[in-house]
């Protein structure tokens, strides 16, 4: 029989720092995908990676003194020893810096070019480096990165395009016939009215000044950047275009799952690339939510870094796998606090599973030695149990081929719950006290028969739990299979039983919190020491221009919410600023206002505006204040700040 094939990747995470809670929230998703297609026969590849080149990798290096590639071998490092902390269970990790990765790419590049869809051209644009995007200036929120809200820099350079406009027409026409390639569907109709509506423009997919990135074969100044690099991951992962390629059995990939933000990414420029390679499309993209603290994204670069090590230390790996699994619905967002893990830890892990499986091994020891009896004394409430019990796995297969993986783990609880009431009514003590033997057994059996179920119903989402379970309950391999679930009463007579500690200790909420917070400080300070090689030079601290300036003009511009144009004195000139005040001053409070102005920021243009400098300020959203000088008549417009 010719064998199942499942092929299911993550993004390649950016290696720009240490991974958070939220990377771990697509890969436990994917990871458990794969288990699950595994337990249902198929053969399973699941890849995961890291997207290593580019700019910002470039920096990064450079300020704690490695080479791009040292600094992305660290991380490297780390993030697969989180991803077996967390039991994913990947069959290929690939790395854009793997020599196989970077041949297919430039073939890749090559073989567009000679085709005539990779073209030469110029490229003149707004670029935030974070986010390795180009902005056009009515893009731009505030004047800066729409994505990030950091500043963008004016770029202008000879590029090579990819031909992404000629695919426009054949895309649409894709979507149309393949109602189920992108997921959820209100992301392809936001996608089809944001970006197809206006037309598709051309793709830039070189750089000439990014050095850590992989050369273009033919134009050894300029390197391939970004998508073009990143995307082909999910090919050159099975060895496309090379000896060893496994494109036959695996390709088209099954499921690209990805983070809403480079869901337009993936479900545009990665088709269109396929179909100029002449290859299948992938069968689907599915743009997941983000975890959210407080409404804001968990990020590597906003400060509200979540160590998911921290979670899993204070409770198991089994306790946050549930938690992002069930928590959040897939493709929403989904709120993620320490109390929240911590209370769903002690309800649903401790509480409701946990405690089914001690009550009823601990009742099996105390009245019959652990030893399991099959006495088919059945009452007909019995059955209402039996029938949920028979049904979970069925259910689960079908919300989970749906990708409903909370609704999934909903019906595994469904059972677990039916269990506990189950031993409420039938109340094996009192049968115990009134010597109804054969009853008594008989809910036994029916209780650890359910467990059974739970455990085997629990692989794709758990890792230590299962055999846990089947280690207590005492049951043989034959009877721990996906399939052996969909059928009750498997469990042998005579079965020995193992009276154990609840699968999921409870946790003191406040205490572990405190723990929480002792353990970020204690990164914190580590962070300092690291960061130590951070600290710049007097030198470097002498490029930054700061003086004092005075606003002399003030104009909201037209076509901005929140940007005035101001013109500073600066002494002996005075110059033109756009800044983003409109929000948090009037112009009667800006007005002759003596502030700190950086003024030798190179020139942007915002909202056609150019800006020659850049005002200081403090806040974040809800409040702004610039930094002034109070006595404002002594210092001169035009001095320097030491
Ligand atoms: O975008 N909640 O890499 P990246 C949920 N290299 N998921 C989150 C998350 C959060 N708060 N934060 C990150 C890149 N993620 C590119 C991808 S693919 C060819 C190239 C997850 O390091 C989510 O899956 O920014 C998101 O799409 C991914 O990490 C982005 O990781
Ligand atoms: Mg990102």
């Amino acid at each position: 029989m010719q064998s199942k094939h499942y092929y299911i990747t993550t993004p390649i995470y950016y290696p720009s720092g240490k991974f958070h809670v939220g990377h771990c929230y697509c890969t436990v998703i994917a990871d458990t995908i794969a288990r699950y297609k595994r337990l249902r026969g198929y053969d399973v590849f699941f890849m995961t990676g890291t997207d290593e080149h580019g700019q910002k990798i470039e920096r990064k290096s450079k300020e704690v003194n490695k080479t791009p590639k040292e600094y992305v071998d660290d991380i490297v490092k780390d993030t697969k020893q989180l991803w077996d902390d967390l039991g994913i269970k990947y069959d290929k990790y690939i790395r854009t810096t793997d020599e196989e990765h970077v041949k297919c790419v430039q073939k890749i590049f090559e073989i567009l070019y000679k085709k005539g869809d990779i073209y030469k051209s110029e490229y003149e644009g707004l670029y935030c480096t974070p986010c390795e995007s180009f902005w056009t200036e009515s893009q731009l929120v505030n004047g800066k990165c729409p994505d990030c809200g950091r500043d963008v820099e004016l770029v202008k350079e000879e590029s090579y395009f990819f031909r992404l406009s000629k695919y426009q027409e054949k895309l649409l026409k894709f979507y149309e016939e393949n109602p189920e390639f992108l997921e959820p569907i209100s992301r392809k109709n936001e996608l089809i009215n944001n970006f197809f509506k206006k037309g598709l423009e051309d793709l830039c997919v070189s750089r000439v000044g990014v050095k850590w990135g992989i050369e273009v074969p033919f134009d050894k100044k300029h390197t391939i950047y970004v998508w073009i690099d990143a995307l082909s991951n999910y090919i050159s992962g099975l060895g496309y275009l090379s000896d060893k390629s496994k494109i036959k059995e695996y390709w088209p990939a099954d499921l690209h799952l990805v983070g809403k933000e480079i869901f337009r990414f993936h479900a545009m420029i990665w088709p269109a690339l396929l179909m100029a390679l002449e290859l299948p499309i992938p069968k689907k993209i599915f743009g997941h939510g983000w975890l959210v603290v407080d409404g804001n994204k968990i990020s590597k670069s906003f400060g509200n870094y979540k160590d998911p090590r921290v979670y899993i230390k204070a409770t198991s790996r089994d306790a946050l796998r549930y938690f992002l699994l069930h928590e959040v619905v897939l493709g929403q967002d989904g709120n993620f606090s320490e109390e929240l893990f911590l209370e769903k830890s002690n309800s649903d892990l401790s509480n409701d599973l946990g405690n089914l499986v001690s009550r009823v091994t601990a009742m099996v020891c105390k009245y019959n030695d652990g030893v399991i009896k099959k006495c088919n004394q059945t009452e007909a409430y019995d059955y209402e149990l039996i029938n949920v019990a028979s049904k979970t796995v069925e259910n689960v297969e079908n919300l989970m081929d749906d990708l409903k993986i909370n609704e999934a783990l909903t019906q595994i609880w469904n059972l677990i719950d039916k269990s506990n009431k189950y031993i409420d009514l039938s109340m094996p003590w009192i049968l115990a006290k009134e010597g109804k033997f054969d009853r008594l057994n008989t809910v036994l059996y029916n209780l650890v028969e359910c467990i059974r179920i739970i455990g085997i119903s629990l692989q794709p989402y758990m890792v230590d739990v299962p055999s846990k379970i089947f280690d207590q309950i005492g049951v043989s391999d034959d009877i721990t299979t996906w399939e052996s679930s969909k059928e009750f009463g498997l469990l042998k007579d005579g079965t020995v039983v193992k009276k154990k500690e609840n699968l999921f200790p409870r946790v003191d909420i406040k205490e572990e919190i405190k723990k929480m917070n002792q353990e970020v400080e204690e990164n914190k300070n580590i962070q300092v020491e690291e960061n130590q090689k951070e600290l710049i030079t007097i030198d470097e601290l002498d490029k930054v221009e700061l003086k004092i300036g005075q606003i002399l003009d003030i104009e909201k511009i037209e076509k901005s919410k929140k940007l005035y144009k101001l013109t500073v004195d600066l002494g002996k000139e005075k110059r033109t600023i756009v800044s983003g005040l409109v929000p948090y001053y009037t112009e009667n409070e800006l007005i002759n206002k003596k502030v700190v102005v950086v003024t030798n920021l190179k020139p942007v243009k915002l909202c056609g505006v150019e800006s020659n400098g850049m005002i200081l300020a403090s806040g974040d959203k809800d409040v702004v204040k610039i930094l002034s000088v109070d006595n404002s008549d002594i210092v001169e417009n035009g001095s320097n700040i030491h």
